[in-house]
């Protein structure tokens, strides 16, 4: 199956579910190979909740006196956190998999562990199926990781999959792992209540729990104290953070979270990841309104066009209710970036279900999207349910019409962009050229922009001269 995202891939930040960024190995800078210390490799897949896992799973390994190391073929333990959300996503990390067994075979004393979605969603079957591999940790239990390495030392095969209702690693600092210093992301809830028909996060991530308030503000203020400039509130769906403080009674929804996060620090960037169309409220859009430093950014996963569609999703908006949300946000913050996740191809969607996915396209012009085509996943109300009945060659076909239709409907977008001046934060060398950097607008456009004698971590008025589909390029003003 041809899936294509993101959209516009070149220099863009990632967000939770950017597949970009699939197998990445994550540093720390200094921390590598000079002690006799045991050494830990650990490879990324799938969302930015994942990879911000990985650094929890970082700061619990530092603590029982592991370092970090990039070359895996060093490395005493080989971690590989995971993904579920589609098929490819499961293929890929079996493929590496099967590469790391080459190095297990030449080395048996090497410990391999499977972490995240898919330890989660296979449990001791993965045991079963990969010989090779000796722990099995679900993202509820990597508190145990270093107990359950301990014993794989001494030859045994383990798993921890239990789920919890209350975990959510409020009291560990994550060890930034390949961080540019300027941004970084902090977890506001894990798991999710939803119950998307096509979607296997419930089942692999758990119910949903709210981290306490103080222990947010408390990682974004050691974030301040560290340089940092831009923080992205991570969940599933943030717009459901509710929090209660046992001691004072006091209850915090998401907007006065973002309102206290934004106070902390006027210089400071607050974003936020994921919004979920049916509980994104007039209070969350007026708070980012106020705020200048809240960015003019809403990521509102659409789905699909068609409202009888949107019903076998079991997304509980339609058509309707999701144009009035995107209204919301043009009326209350003019100006403001929208993306959003569409998914084509889901059981019975007919060629009408589909125009309507590309005309809500045109209705609401998004500045990009993250395009992917249906993969039935076992275990979901849709596999239980629904035949997966549209085949591959139709989804490719309307995958693609969806993605050139963004394209143009970006291009269109970022055109409109020249000529207009940005403030920018400096995020860091452009991928393409030594002698550029790149930083995001508040839309979260990337911005490519020559060096001059700026450093990362600045902020910056940049006028924009001419655009790709995918990125604006300019100049400081
Ligand atoms: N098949 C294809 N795409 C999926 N997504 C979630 N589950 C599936 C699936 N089974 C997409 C949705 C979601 C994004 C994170 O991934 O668009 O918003
Ligand atoms: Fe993230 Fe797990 Fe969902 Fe993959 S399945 S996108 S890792 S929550």
């Amino acid at each position: 199956m041809a899936e294509i995202y993101p959209t516009l891939e070149s220099e863009m930040l990632t967000k939770p579910h950017d597949e970009s960024r699939q197998g990445e190995a994550l540093s720390l800078p200094g921390d590598t190979d000079k002690t006799s210390a045991k050494k830990y490799y650990i490879e990324t897949y799938g969302c930015q909740m994942n990879f911000n896992d990985s650094e929890v799973v970082a700061a619990i390994l530092a603590e029982a006196g592991f370092t970090n190391t990039t070359d895996h073929t060093i490395a005493d333990l080989i971690l590989i956190n995971t993904c579920s959300i589609r098929e490819n996503a499961e293929q890929r990390v079996r493929l590496r998999l099967s590469q790391f067994n080459v190095l297990k075979r030449q080395k048996p004393e090497l410990v391999v562990g499977v972490l995240g979605c898919m330890a989660e969603r296979l449990k001791t079957k993965f045991l079963e199926e990969e010989h090779l591999v000796d722990i099995v940790v679900g993202p509820d239990a990597y508190r145990d990781i270093s107990k359950l390495i301990t014993s794989a030392e001494d030859g045994n095969r383990n798993v921890n999959v239990l789920l919890s209702r209350e975990e959510t690693y409020a009291d560990i600092n994550p060890v930034r792992l390949n961080s540019n210093g300027v941004s970084a992301f902090i977890s506001i809830t894990r798991g999710c209540d939803n119950m998307c028909s096509f979607c296997v996060v419930p089942f692999t991530r758990g119910r949903e729990r709210s981290r306490p308030v103080e222990s947010i503000l408390n990682e974004a203020r050691d974030l301040i104290n560290r340089g940092y400039k831009e923080v992205t509130l991570l969940g599933q769906n943030v717009d459901s953070y509710k929090y209660t403080d046992e001691a004072t009674g006091e209850h915090t929804n998401f907007a006065q979270l973002l309102a206290k996060t934004a106070e902390l620090d006027t210089t400071l960037r607050v974003r936020f990841s994921t919004s979920h169309p049916k509980d994104m409220t007039d209070e969350v859009l007026y708070t980012i309104a106020k705020h200048p430093n809240i960015c003019r950014y809403v990521h509102l996963p659409m789905q699909s066009g068609s409202s009888r569609i949107l019903r076998l999703m079991n997304r509980t908006y339609d058509r309707e209710w999701y144009l009035n949300r995107i209204n919301a946000i043009k009326t209350i913050i003019p100006g403001c970036g929208i993306s959003t996740d569409i998914m084509t191809g889901f059981c019975t969607e007919t060629e009408e279900d589909h125009e309507q996915t590309l005309s809500i396209m045109d209705e609401v012009v998004y500045d990009y999207s993250y395009t992917f085509a249906y993969s039935e996943r076992p275990g979901t109300l849709a596999e239980r349910k629904y035949e997966d009945d549209i085949d591959e060659a139709t989804k490719s076909r309307r995958l693609a019409e969806i993605v050139s239709k963004q394209r143009a409907i970006s291009t269109i977008s970022n055109k409109l962009d020249i000529g207009k001046t940005f403030e920018v934060l400096v995020e860091g060398e452009s991928k393409k050229s030594k002698d550029f950097y790149c930083g995001r607008n508040t839309q979260n456009k990337m911005i490519v922009f020559p060096k001059h004698n700026l450093k990362k971590g600045d902020y910056v008025n940049i006028i924009v001269t001419g655009c790709t589909s995918a990125t604006l390029l300019g100049d400081v003003v």
